[in-house]
C-alpha cells in the first residue's frame, strides 16, 4: 500500500471509490440514482480543479482510497458554481429521485450554488477522504490527512475544514480521535477542522507520535 500523486487515469477510480463509500461510509452502489452522481459532487471536481491536491492510495489491486480538496475554498466555490455545476446540470438533466436511493439529495444539491461558510476565513482549505474497506483500519486515513494537510499548508492555508454527516459515526469518531475539533454544527452533521503544519514544525501532525507523513512515490 502506498500513497502517490493523482494521474488522469485515476478519474474512474475516484467515481468508483466515492460510490462504494458514499452511503455514510458504506457501499452505495446497489441503491443509487446514478453511479457517477456522488463522485461528481464530492471527488472528481477537486481532481479537475487542482490535481496536485489529490493523493491516491494504491495497493496491488489498484487505487483503494483518496484524499483530495482545495487550499482555497472561496476560489474553488467560484469555479464549482460557474464551471462544474453547469456541466452536472446538463449531464444529469432529467434524472429523477429513486425510492430509497442514498444519493437522492445530491439531485437537489447540483441545482444549488455551493455556499461558502464564514469560517473559511480561518479554515480556508477543505478536503474529502474515502478509503475502500480493504484499505481501512491500517493507519492510512490518519497518514493521508496529515500528508494532505502538509500540502495545503505549503499552499499557505493555515487550517482546513471538512463536513461529515452525524449518520457516519465511524468517520466522526475517527476525525475526533486524530485531533480535528468542532467548528460548527448543522442539521446534517458537523464541520470539523484542524490547523495545517507550520513550516519547520514536526510534520507528523498534532499528536506527533505516528511518524512523518508517508513519502509520495
Ligand atoms: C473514515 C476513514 C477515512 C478512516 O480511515 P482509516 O484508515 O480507516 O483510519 P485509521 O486506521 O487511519 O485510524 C486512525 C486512528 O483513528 C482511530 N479510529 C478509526 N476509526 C475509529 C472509530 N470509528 N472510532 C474511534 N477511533 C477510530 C483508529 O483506531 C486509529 O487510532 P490510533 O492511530 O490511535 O491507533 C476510513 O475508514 C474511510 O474512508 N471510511 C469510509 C468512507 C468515509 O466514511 N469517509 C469519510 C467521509 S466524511
Amino acid at each position: 500500500m502506498h500513497l502517490r500523486p493523482f494521474r488522469s487515469t485515476d478519474t474512474d477510480h475516484l467515481y468508483d471509490i466515492c460510490l462504494r463509500t458514499g452511503d455514510n461510509g458504506r457501499d452505495g452502489s446497489d441503491r443509487c440514482v446514478h453511479p457517477r452522481l456522488c463522485g461528481s459532487c464530492f471527488a472528481a471536481p477537486y481532481a479537475e480543479h487542482d490535481p496536485s491536491l489529490c493523493l491516491i492510495l494504491e495497493d496491488d489491486d489498484g487505487p483503494c482510497g483518496y484524499v483530495l480538496g482545495t487550499a482555497d475554498t472561496r476560489a474553488f466555490a467560484a469555479w464549482f458554481n460557474t464551471v462544474w455545476l453547469p456541466r452536472l446540470r446538463r449531464e444529469f438533466a432529467g434524472l429523477k429521485p429513486r425510492p430509497g436511493a442514498f444519493d437522492n439529495w445530491m439531485l437537489d444539491l447540483i441545482h444549488e450554488d455551493m455556499e461558502v461558510p464564514g469560517f473559511v476565513d480561518a479554515y480556508p482549505a477543505h478536503l474529502h477522504i474515502d478509503l475502500l474497506p480493504r484499505a481501512q483500519g491500517g493507519g492510512w486515513g490518519r497518514r493521508m490527512i496529515h500528508a494532505w494537510a502538509a500540502l495545503a499548508g505549503a499552499r499557505g492555508a493555515p487550517a482546513f475544514h471538512l463536513g461529515v454527516s452525524s449518520a457516519n459515526a465511524n468517520a466522526v469518531a475517527f476525525y475526533r480521535h486524530i485531533g480535528l475539533h468542532e467548528i460548527a454544527r448543522t442539521e446534517w452533521g458537523y464541520f470539523l477542522g484542524m490547523e495545517t503544519p507550520k513550516a519547520g514544525s514536526d510534520p507528523s501532525g498534532p499528536r506527533g507520535d505516528h511518524g512523518p507523513p508517508p513519502a509520495l512515490d
